[in-house]
């Protein structure tokens, strides 16, 4: 039997035609939702995502600035962007695009950042409330892919998850929204020792390490679900996730095509966070003024 590929484009489209009627209402009421993001230096896959983003903010009727910095640019120069952008009223949230040139502490740029337009969570701040389970933004491709998982109507309570990577962006905040929802999460990573013992055992398998088709048939349980967070682009050009794609379909049971999935739902969850942080200045206002 062939996985049932999941439809990322229908997810998507819906959820983000709710995220632009919102934004449209409250634009009506006097506040429109506005981001800014910041890209420094020349990566070229970083420069995509950073038009995608803008692009997809616009389309949302969003307010949406992109602050293209050299590569030179010195960390004082960033913070100070960073603390204009904290103080300016048409800005609810703040992207710093990652990775950043190796002369800026990325830890030091994104404390910099108001922990109210912190719409990456990324700011100590919010990644302590989040592992506590108190209101913040959500992390945007983990959030992502359990708004996928929901939306397809796949179970999370009581499943076993497995998370292949251990990065600060998905691997620690995905097994951590995998927990709030009751999954029983295992992690694994480059020093995981048999590795396809474990990963075999996932009722869901969440792979994020950024290595083209690490993940083959022998590391999937026959009917589980598979989400392929990474993208990498091949010498040939063409993009490819973690996932061999070809080699799990007959014995995945759903599976998150790669691109067109969770790239776009992550960029629709940076939206929604946009959309709330601007909701929050917009109470906040009004009540300065009653
Ligand atoms: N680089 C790769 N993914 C992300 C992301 O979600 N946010 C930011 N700021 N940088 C990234």
């Amino acid at each position: 039997m062939s996985a049932h590929v999941i439809n990322g484009k229908e997810i998507v489209s819906s959820y983000r035609a709710e995220i632009k009627e919102e934004a449209h209402a409250l634009t009506a009421r006097g506040t429109q939702p506005g981001l800014a993001v910041v890209i420094v230096g020349e990566d070229p896959a970083s420069q995509v995502y950073v038009r995608n983003k803008a692009k997809a903010c616009e389309e949302a009727g969003m307010y949406s600035e992109v602050h293209r910095l050299p590569e030179q640019t010195s960390e004082a120069e960033l913070l100070q962007l960073i603390r204009e952008l904290n103080g300016n009223p048409k800005i609810h949230g703040i992207l710093v695009q990652s990775p950043l040139p190796k002369h800026i502490s990325e830890e030091r740029v994104v404390e910099e950042i108001a922990v109210e337009k912190d719409v990456d969570c990324f700011h100590p701040t919010n990644v302590g409330n989040v592992t506590i389970g108190k209101d913040a933004p959500l992390p945007c491709t983990p959030a992502g892919v359990i708004q996928i998982l929901k939306k397809v109507g796949i179970p999370i309570a009581g499943k076993h998850a497995v998370v292949v990577g251990r990065s600060n962006i998905v691997g620690k905040p995905m097994a951590l929204l995998l927990l709030r929802e009751h999954a029983t999460v295992t992690i694994c990573h480059s020093r995981t020792p048999n590795m396809e013992e474990i990963t075999r055992q996932a009722d869901i398998l969440v792979v994020a390490v950024g290595k083209a088709n690490m993940i083959g048939k022998r590391h999937v349980k026959p009917g589980a679900v598979v989400v392929d967070v990474g993208i990498n682009r091949l010498d040939t050009g063409k993009l490819a996730g973690d996932v061999d794609f070809e080699d799990v379909l007959d014995t995945a049971g759903y599976i998150t095509p790669v691109p067109g999935c969770v790239g776009p739902m992550t960029i629709t969850v940076l939206l929604r966070n946009t959309l709330e942080a601007a909701k929050r200045a917009s109470q906040a206002e009004t009540a300065v003024k009653a």
